[in-house]
């Protein structure tokens, strides 16, 4: 706010919540930058009344939020925040992979309703990870992080990607571990279906921090419900904030609220990487990290 407030007169808004659809509308006119998040849909209607606007700054590296090809027709430039939430991003992955191999979330729930009768042999068993295959579809910059401490926990790493990499059916009847890192665009929008799901061992789990809809939840639903996988661990959903209401009943499913990117110095730096796109811009520069 300081580095904006220096430059630019800023129309703010400060919650709770995202500014309604219409409301962003009506602001957005006469407004030369929009620096938005991923829960504001960037559409054709608040980019057609943007008639000032040259730069939509998203703070989040998915963009799945923003209609490109509106922002292209009007020479609008888009930018996200890749590289400052990598880290971060893969640390949390790593967190859940952990988490729900061992039943952290699980085991908390349990102990604090009191239902905890004491230490057994045979009490509670997770997965060990050592030895076993993680397979990680998309192999962006998360992707490569995630893969890169694979080693610390003595996992084999196999990857799909749009350009290379193991075939999607193999990864998944293989892995031990499937974890998501891909963008949600039409062609991954339910790329783990209720096919997909089946196509995994029932030893296996499935981590979402991608993007909700690349799940077909209903389907996953279903694989947990009957064991046909062992677990997922999911940080985001398809209709965010709600939760797929057979999900929150089920024990071998560990759910956070989208909170991969989530550190001070991350966020901070997700910010940060905004304003200076906008600036940019603004100044007549070319944007830092404009989305291609
Ligand atoms: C978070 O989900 C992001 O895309 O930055």
């Amino acid at each position: 706010m300081r580095l904006l407030e220096g430059a630019c007169t800023v129309d703010r808004h400060d919650g709770p919540g995202t500014l309604a659809h219409e409301e962003l509308v009506a602001r957005v006119e006469g407004k030369q930058a929009l620096i938005c998040l991923l829960t504001d849909a960037v559409d054709r209607d608040v980019i057609g009344a943007g008639a000032d606007l040259k730069v939509i700054a998203n703070i989040a590296v998915g963009y799945n939020n923003i209609d490109l090809a509106a922002a292209r027709e009007r020479g609008i430039a888009v930018t996200n925040t890749p590289d400052v939430l990598t880290e971060a991003s893969a640390d949390f992955t790593w967190a859940l992979i952990l988490g729900i191999t061992r039943r952290l979330s699980e085991g908390e729930r349990l102990l604090r309703r009191g239902a905890w009768k004491g230490w057994a042999l045979d009490f509670m068993l997770g997965a060990d990870l050592r030895g076993k295959q993680l397979g990680i579809v998309g192999f962006g910059r998360i992707g490569r992080a995630v893969a890169a401490r694979a080693g610390a926990f003595g996992m084999h790493v196999v990857h799909n990607s749009r350009r290379d990499g193991m075939p999607l059916d193999r990864l998944l009847s293989t892995s031990d571990v499937v974890s998501l890192h891909c963008p949600l665009t039409s062609d991954t929008f339910h790329l783990i279906d209720q096919a997909a799901l089946a196509r995994m061992k029932r030893s296996a789990y499935l981590i979402n921090t991608s993007r909700g809809p690349v799940v077909d939840e209903t389907a996953l639903a279903w694989a947990l419900r009957e064991r046909m996988i062992s677990g997922a661990a999911l940080d985001v959903y398809e209709n965010e904030p709600a939760v797929h209401a057979d999900l929150l009943k089920l024990d071998n499913v560990l759910l956070t609220p989208h909170l991969a990117s989530a550190t001070v110095e991350t966020r901070t730096a997700m910010a940060d990487l905004a304003v200076r796109n906008t600036l940019a811009v603004l100044e007549g520069r070319p944007p830092l990290t404009p989305v291609s």
